[in-house]
């Protein structure tokens, strides 16, 4: 068994309903504004938490976050090793359609999770880690991680959303690199998914919305989603990403792992808001 640690971003979600998105200079009507909690990282901390009690988060804090303290206690997320700083939390303003959603981050407190805040916290990654890793902090913290991992022996699962173009080396330093398909598109510059699954066999798992995951091994395996009723996809990919490491941090296969993780991230889907339908451990191994 090993502990897992998320280091990434926390958000404040600011969401609001559309029936269909504004033209460029058109003013429409939203409604159901809502304020919720989100950020790449939180949302896979508390998705591998529900599932995973040895899961620590390493993330920064702005200075107007009483809606994300009762969500840290309400997740029993320790808050010890969280930065706290006087800029505003980051920020998400999600726009929701019927179908999908669209999303403007505004970093904020997310950008001083630092190389220094890392090396305070250095202690904490030892062999016995697997670390998860997203691009909504600085990418040269998540390269400062990546290297220290790799240089002594500690897994890294790496979700490189939203799509930033990196250099490929640091693909061999990881164990699993989870883009979303258009992610994968971009950051590989190839439109045939396939294509890059071989050459990255086991490593490169690409997540295809309501299709499930893909991944190489010797052959193409789909992994398919569990069919639901749709109410929000906010913070599917992220349940899929903390479930995935809190199973393989108990020693699960790949495929295992996945298995429970596509399942979880069709549940998350049921609920409004990126955290809200995250599936506990009881929910994900029923039926
Ligand atoms: O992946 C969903 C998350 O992306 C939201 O919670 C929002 O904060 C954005 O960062």
């Amino acid at each position: 068994m090993k502990k897992v640690i998320v280091v990434g971003s926390v958000n404040i979600d600011v969401v609001y309903k559309v029936d269909k998105l504004p033209q460029l200079g058109e003013s429409i009507r939203g409604y159901d504004l809502m304020k919720l909690p989100g950020g790449k990282g939180l949302n896979q901390a508390i998705a591998c938490k529900r599932v995973y009690e040895e899961t620590i988060f390493l993330g920064c804090l702005g200075d107007d976050t009483n809606l994300l303290k009762n969500v840290l206690l309400k997740d029993k997320i320790n808050d010890k090793y969280l930065l706290k700083s006087n800029t505003s939390t980051g920020t998400a303003i999600i726009t929701l359609t019927n179908h999908d959603n669209t999303i403007v981050v505004i970093p904020g407190a997310n950008d001083e999770v630092s190389i220094e805040y890392i090396k305070d916290n250095i202690s904490l990654f030892t062999k016995d880690s697997i670390v998860l890793l997203q691009n909504e902090i600085p990418q040269e913290t998540n390269e400062f991680i990546i290297d220290y991992c790799y240089n002594n022996g500690i897994e890294v699962i790496y979700n490189p959303a939203p799509a930033r173009l990196i250099d490929k080396e640091l693909l061999k330093k990881i164990s699993y690199f989870t883009p979303n398909e258009t992610e994968a598109r971009t950051i590989f510059n190839d439109d045939n998914l396939e294509n890059i699954i071989k050459a990255y066999p086991k490593k490169v798992i690409i997540t295809i919305g309501d299709k499930g995951v893909i991944y190489y091994d010797n052959e193409i395996v789909n992994i398919k989603a569990k069919k639901v009723d749709v109410v929000d996809t906010t913070g599917a990919g992220d349940t899929l990403n903390g479930i995935l490491c809190a199973y393989l941090a108990q020693g699960y296969s790949l495929k295992d792992a996945l298995t429970f993780a596509t399942k979880g991230a069709s549940i998350a889907c049921l609920s409004l808001g990126a955290q809200a339908g995250m599936p506990s451990k009881e929910i994900i191994e029923k039926g």
